[in-house]
């Protein structure tokens, strides 16, 4: 779905590379401005039609003099619209608008003081003197080009920042996105506010008002289905869907028998009573353990859960008569087309999805999240009322309990999963701790071991417990939890769960771990 100009008040961020880069964008969204990362070589009549009321010009691993470094469209600083260039933007616009980069003898990595050399409206409300900034290069400007002044400097760099007031062009060699450079939000602002003269226009209300509004004309008089999966991003995308066009959306709900305790009820509890959306729930859990029997691969289990969901998927859609868009929970970093995400990729678990689905169905895709990160989304829930447990909720991965038990998957052993797994939340949410961490879960593991109960000696199940802490699931660590916290889970899975004698608390980090145990 394109939303495009629904936000006039836009700011262009191209990106060199940087890792920093959807920092920025996050800082500037979180000003309140509406802001979209593209890669630097989209063009520029993509640049002009995108109609932005800043441009920055994002770092990046390269230097100006490298064979093939990426360099910025020259009309870029013709167009009238005021630019900032960070880090290795800033030594392009030195490199070419005449200025001259040299190689640092020593490359500059850390915190850093600076201090202010002239006036400028890029430093307005910031201290003169031993400013901290945090600095990441290697090269720096030998030769300003004509026009610019120099704006501050630091130890290292006679030039750590730089400006043309006429051509409202500016350049930063240290990096304000980031939390080590704390006025940093102030000059990101100075540049938004005062030399754009954008407004904070950009809120979770204007969006959700925005988006209904282009829901509305962009579906008319057709219907919806939506896979409702009850995590927060396809919860937030249905919620929306139906404040836009009300009965016209179907929503699917699959229980697949791999689901947490309580989910599906839960599930319908939410939506269908309290939000009164149109929800259909399927109840496949003998289908899918069915198709499962005897099946220990991981990464088959993920293939024949994914297959499946889609068959039965397809099956409802096509009962449901007249649908013409299938509703996804895309989210912005999913789709930012841009050179710092093109790290390597391979696959090591096939996350499964529902791509794939719309051109085999013919189905059209609405994406409403598509521009938002995930704590946007988790503001537009709460904007549209969803229950805070819904927003907070941590991430499940769509092969459910079938990919944390090690080996086949039986009913026997989902039940224990399950029993277990609530037990842990209930202790990991009564102590606390559920909105520190960013999953909590349990695996069972395919051996035996003795125990002793009573007088009696057992033979029985391990169960694992796994609690990490993250970002965004590419690093994670293990949740340093007190021990009287693990003391409690662990004595309440032993004497709960009938067939289970032994608790193990996992302490890998990712990598070379991963959160997940299949
Ligand atoms: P790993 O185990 O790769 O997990 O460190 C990273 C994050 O992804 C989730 N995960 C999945 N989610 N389908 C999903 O929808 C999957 O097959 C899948 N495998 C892992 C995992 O829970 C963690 O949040």
């Amino acid at each position: 779905m394109d939303f495009d100009h629904i936000h006039e008040e836009r700011i262009l961020v191209l990106d060199f590379g940087s890792q920093y880069t959807q920092l920025i964008a996050r800082r500037i969204r979180e000003s309140h401005v509406y802001c979209e990362i593209h890669p630097f070589n989209i063009g520029m009549e993509r640049i002009r039609a995108f109609g932005a009321r800043g441009i920055i010009l994002s770092g990046g691993p390269s230097s100006v003099h490298d064979d093939g470094a990426p360099l910025a469209d020259g009309e870029i600083f013709g167009l009238g619209v005021p630019v900032l260039g960070i880090c290795y933007g800033m030594q392009l616009m030195a490199h070419q608008l005449g200025g001259a980069v040299e190689k640092a003898d020593r490359r500059e990595y850390g915190p850093a003081a600076i201090n202010l050399e002239s006036e400028s409206v890029l430093f307005q409300d910031v201290e003169r003197e031993s400013v901290r900034v945090w600095m990441s290069h290697g090269d720096r400007i030998l030769r300003l080009p004509p026009g610019f002044a120099v704006l501050a400097h630091s130890e290292n760099s006679p030039v750590a920042a730089m400006g043309d007031a006429t051509r409202r062009i500016f350049g930063v060699q240290f990096h304000p996105e980031v939390a080590h450079t704390p006025c940093g939000k102030a000059i990101l602002e100075n540049f938004l506010f005062r030399i754009c003269h954008c407004r904070s226009t950009w809120t979770m209300k204007s969006f959700v008002e925005l988006v209904t509004q282009a829901l509305r004309e962009k579906v008319g008089d057709d219907r919806v289905i939506c896979a409702l999966s009850g995590g927060v991003d396809s919860s937030v995308v249905a919620v929306l869907l139906h404040r836009a066009i009300g009965d016209r959306l179907r929503c699917i709900f699959v229980n697949n028998g791999l689901l947490r305790r309580g989910e599906a009820e839960s599930v319908q509890r939410i939506f269908k009573d309290h939000f009164e959306l149109n929800l259909i729930t399927m109840n496949a859990t003998d289908v899918f353990l069915d198709r499962l029997k005897g099946v220990t691969d991981p990464e088959r289990k993920r293939k024949i859960i994914g297959n499946l969901f889609i068959e039965l998927f397809e099956s409802e859609a096509r009962k449901l008569q007249g649908a013409k868009y299938l509703a996804q929970g895309t989210l912005y970093p999913d789709v930012i087309e841009s050179v710092s995400f093109k790290g390597p990729s391979a696959t090591i678990k096939t996350h499964h999805n529902v791509g794939g689905l719309p051109e085999r169905m013919n189905l059209e895709l609405i994406e409403p999240l598509r521009e938002l990160f995930k704590d946007e989304v988790r503001l537009v829930g709460r904007e549209l009322g969803l229950p805070e447990h819904v927003i907070q909720r941590h991430p499940f991965p769509g092969p459910g309990l079938a990919i944390r038990m090690i080996g086949d998957v039986t009913r026997e052993k989902l039940d224990m999963l399950r029993e277990a797994d609530s037990i842990l939340l209930e202790e990991i949410e009564a102590s606390g701790w559920y909105d520190h961490v960013w999953q909590a879960f349990t695996v069972l593991l395919p051996v035996r071991s003795v125990g002793v109960m009573g007088d009696e000696r057992t033979y029985e199940e391990v169960i694992a417990v796994r609690v990490v802490e993250s970002v965004d699931a590419m690093t994670a660590d293990w949740a340093r939890l007190p021990f009287e916290v693990l003391q409690r889970i662990s004595n309440r899975i032993i004497n709960e769960v009938k067939g289970v004698n032994r608790v193990v608390y996992d302490i890998s980090s990712k990598p070379p771990s991963t959160i997940e145990w299949e």
